[in-house]
């Protein structure tokens, strides 16, 4: 399929696109703010992360028939809450990491007090940008479903659950099933996801509520809920078979911590099939969403082929 074949130079070109409207974002936002946070902010932010999430709010606003500058703020919005929230999980409280997109951790460069506040900063910069880039009831429920899938029963919440798995949080029953797993999973990684489509969607639509955005916006969620539990399969699979140096990020530190991982619980092999199944049902989900839903479907695959 010409779309698949082309994905690479499809998200050299969005990953651009994005990069250049998350620097003209700090450029806007980044005045009077203090030299030090606004260093440790644009250090994490343009760092060379993949921009998987902006890369699914380009494809489901054009999945929804808008463009690529209507997109692009909710598309900044999203990489701004997943880079706080990759802040916070390296500090040493959390999975305490010194290697994240192939520099220093944020905490590792500037210390532990900065890198918390640039995470805070980055993360309501990310409401800020939303409530100031739409009309307002489309930048209402983009914020609703940006907190929901960032906050305390989406990210925040998987992140406490996982911490608990390894026994870094007490908790009164410790998560060890596969149904924890995979809930620990959906949370702390696949609500972003789901969150950037949706975001895609509204970019799109002056009328969140119309029938088209409702059929749209339920085959991306099939497809978002797939691709996070693949996605982060494929990221457990990284931390045991993966390397420092093309993954950007520290390997073999799960099993060492503790972590509650599918490679832990099912194997490597059981886990590649597990994936593999998820990514069929994203893969058919997205049927029928034109190019940019072949495109989704490339990108799930490349998601479980990717080294980094
Ligand atoms: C890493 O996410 C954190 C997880 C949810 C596993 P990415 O693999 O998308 O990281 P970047 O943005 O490319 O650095
Ligand atoms: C992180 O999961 C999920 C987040 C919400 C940041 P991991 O802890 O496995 O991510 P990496 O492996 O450090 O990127
Ligand atoms: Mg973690
Ligand atoms: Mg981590
Ligand atoms: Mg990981």
């Amino acid at each position: 399929m010409a779309v698949a074949s082309d994905l690479r130079s499809m998200l050299k070109a969005r990953q651009e696109a994005v990069d250049a409207a998350l620097q003209s974002t700090l450029d806007r936002y980044g005045r009077d703010v203090p030299r030090m946070l606004a260093e440790a902010i644009r250090y994490s932010l343009q760092a060379p992360g993949k921009r998987l999430r902006p890369i699914l709010v380009l494809l489901a606003c054009e999945a929804a028939g808008g463009s690529d500058a209507q997109a692009l703020p909710a598309a900044c919005a999203v990489e701004m809450v997943h880079t706080y929230s990759l802040i916070h999980d390296d500090l040493p409280a959390m999975d305490d990491d010194d290697l994240r997109r192939g520099l220093p951790t944020c905490h590792t460069k500037f210390g532990e007090a900065l890198a918390i506040l640039a995470g805070d900063g980055l993360l309501t910069l990310a409401f800020q940008v939303l409530a100031e880039s739409y009309p307002p009831e489309s930048a209402a429920v983009s914020c609703l479903d940006l907190a929901r899938g960032a906050g305390i029963a989406g990210m925040v919440g998987g992140q406490v659950l996982d911490l608990a798995a390894e026994g870094k949080i007490d908790a009164s029953e410790q998560p060890n099933s596969a149904a924890d797993l995979e809930a620990i999973h959906r949370m702390k990684t696949g609500a972003l996801f789901n969150a950037s489509l949706r975001l895609g969607v509204l970019a799109a639509q002056g009328e969140p509520n119309s029938l088209r955005c409702r059929v749209i916006s339920d085959k991306l969620d099939t497809y978002g809920k797939a691709f996070g539990l693949a996605f982060q399969i494929a990221d457990d699979l990284l931390d045991v078979e993966g390397s420092s140096e093309k993954a950007g990020k520290r390997v073999g530190k799960d099993s060492a911590r503790g972590k509650l991982t599918y490679p832990r619980l099912l194997g490597g092999d059981d886990s590649r099939q597990r994936a593999n199944r998820l990514v069929q049902e994203a893969v058919a989900a997205v049927d029928g969403l034109g190019e940019a839903g072949e495109y989704l479907a490339a990108l799930v695959r490349y998601v479980m082929e990717r080294d980094k």
